[in-house]
């Protein structure tokens, strides 16, 4: 799903079962202790899925413990994201050289339920849900906005470091290249040395999912830096 989203260069790995806590690192079993078995299985698989992703970057195996907001924790100079829904978990990872942030979601592809995307949805956003839903009724829209504004998040917090609610974005859905725009309502802190204006990324629908994915480049960073800066 994710793989088919991201360049190659970004490393994925999924996984479509959960296989035990195996491989989980002392501080990681800590910070999961007592949690109920649900959100262990995800836990656990989810950062087998990153360890593996790292694996492919050369990286050996370490914690990716959460941090601040329950961002995680990624090694020095790599760049990542998460996702786990139901019987699916995912993992991202590239080199801080390349790419500035990433930002992967998946959902289970069912209707968002009732009264949740009024509170995710600006008004323009609503209008061309509409639209995408007379052109294209087996696709469920609603969950696939959704699913793109846990991406534009999760790839703002760990650049930003602030919270960024729903109405913090404004998205723009390609149907036909199975693409978004996500631009920012909300000025990027200055402190985080790049304006973030707009996020790019890709959506699919596949296999009772719906996923999508950012991956913001690098020169993005640099080249904000040297105006900024
Ligand atoms: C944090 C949030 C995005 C997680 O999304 P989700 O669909 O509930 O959950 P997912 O299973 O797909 O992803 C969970 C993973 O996201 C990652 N994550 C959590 N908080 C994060 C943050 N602040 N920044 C980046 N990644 C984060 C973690 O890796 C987490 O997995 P883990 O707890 O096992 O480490 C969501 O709970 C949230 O708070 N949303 C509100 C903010 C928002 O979406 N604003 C819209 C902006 S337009």
């Amino acid at each position: 799903m994710i793989d088919r989203l991201v360049p190659d260069w970004v490393a994925v790995s999924e996984a479509r079962f959960d296989t035990g806590e195996e491989g989980l690192f002392p501080a990681e079993i800590e910070v999961i202790g007592t949690a109920v078995a649900k959100r262990r299985a995800e836990f656990s698989t989810v950062r087998q899925c990153a360890r593996r992703a790292l694996g492919r970057l050369g990286v050996p195996p370490v914690p990716i413990l959460p941090g601040p907001r329950g961002a995680p924790q990624w090694p020095a100079e790599i760049v990542g994201s998460m996702t786990h829904c139901a019987g699916f978990r995912a993992a991202a990872v590239a080199r801080a050289g390349q790419v500035a942030g990433i930002g992967i979601d998946a959902e289970p592809h069912e209707p968002l339920p009732d009264g949740v995307l009024k509170l995710v949805a600006r008004d323009e956003e609503l209008v061309q849900l509409a639209e995408l839903g007379s052109r294209h009724p087996h696709v469920h829209w609603d969950r696939l906005l959704f699913t793109i504004k846990e991406s534009v998040y999760k790839t703002w917090f760990p650049i930003t470091g602030e919270w960024l609610d729903f109405s913090g974005a404004s998205v723009r859905i390609d149907a036909a290249s199975q693409s978004f725009t996500a631009r920012l309502t909300v000025p990027s802190p200055i402190r985080c040395n790049i304006e973030l204006a707009a996020f790019h990324g890709r959506f699919c629908v596949a296999d009772g999912l719906v996923a999508s994915a950012i991956v913001l480049p690098a020169e993005r960073r640099l080249s904000a830096s040297a105006t900024i800066g």
